[in-house]
């Protein structure tokens, strides 16, 4: 590995670049990767303002467009690990463990985080909406939904599911949300079945696509945002 002066992007100032040398032992794939994980000015930002992910960014830049959290509210966040959307959420909510405001869900375990009360469990789990409701306590203003299915290779399997976890994400939030919340899940490009866009339409006053600067060019990640839900009917 060496260091290289050089230019970098945007969001970080920084100015060396790593480089792995190509005898290094990894494959190309895995060399390439790390190099540009490395590089990534968004990678780098995320360790110097103490978030654990780069995935923070993606909320934060979608919340300073669209406003979806703010002091007082409460939220749900389905995929939580490592919690870079939890901290997000808990600073702008002004969560305290005393009074908190933001539940986060994931099979992995995820270090503590102030103001977060964070479940280990399959959000696939019979069980688990209903210990996210007792967790948070009231209606969500907003949920959240990062989760990915694992990578197994195959292309349009791993695609087929996690479009279903966004479909169980949003058949949850339907259910739970406070009206005038909103739901924020990942999906990808082409993916969102109609199906699924219809539902949306019928429960919140505006349903699109958004794509934050922060989710790379190349990825066919995309994410989708229904605002103002419209509540359920009574009984
Ligand atoms: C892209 S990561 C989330 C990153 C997170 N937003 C952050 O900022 O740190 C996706 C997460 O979804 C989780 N996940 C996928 N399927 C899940 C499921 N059925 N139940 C709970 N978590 C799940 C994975 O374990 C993974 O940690």
């Amino acid at each position: 590995m060496s260091n290289k002066s050089g230019k970098s992007g945007p969001a970080a100032g920084r100015v060396l670049k790593m480089r792995i040398k190509k005898k290094s032992g990894l494959k190309e794939s895995s060399r390439r990767w790390l190099e540009r994980h490395m590089n990534d000015p968004y990678v780098q930002r995320s360790r110097a303002e103490g978030y654990r992910s780069r995935a923070a960014y993606k909320l934060l830049e979608i919340d300073e467009k669209y406003k979806l959290l703010g002091p007082g509210k409460r939220v749900i966040d389905l995929g939580a690990a490592p919690g870079g959307w939890c901290q997000i959420a808990a600073a702008k909510t002004h969560s305290t463990d005393q009074h908190p405001l933001v539940v986060g869900i994931d099979y992995l375990e995820i270090d503590p985080i102030p103001g977060v009360v964070l479940l280990q469990m399959d959000f696939l789990d019979d069980a688990a909406p209903e210990r996210l409701m007792e967790s948070l306590g009231g209606e969500p203003d907003l949920v959240l939904s990062d989760m990915a299915a694992p990578t197994t290779g195959h292309r349009r399997t791993d695609h087929l599911r996690t479009m279903h976890l966004c479909e169980v994400a949003a058949d949850f939030a339907i259910s739970v949300l406070r009206p005038g919340g909103h739901f924020l899940a990942k999906t990808f490009q082409g993916g969102t079945e109609t199906d699924l866009l219809a539902r949306l339409k019928q429960h919140f006053r505006s349903v699109h696509h958004v794509k934050p600067p922060a989710s790379r060019d190349e990825s066919v990640e995309l994410y989708l945002l229904a605002r103002d839900f419209k509540g359920r009917a009574p009984g």
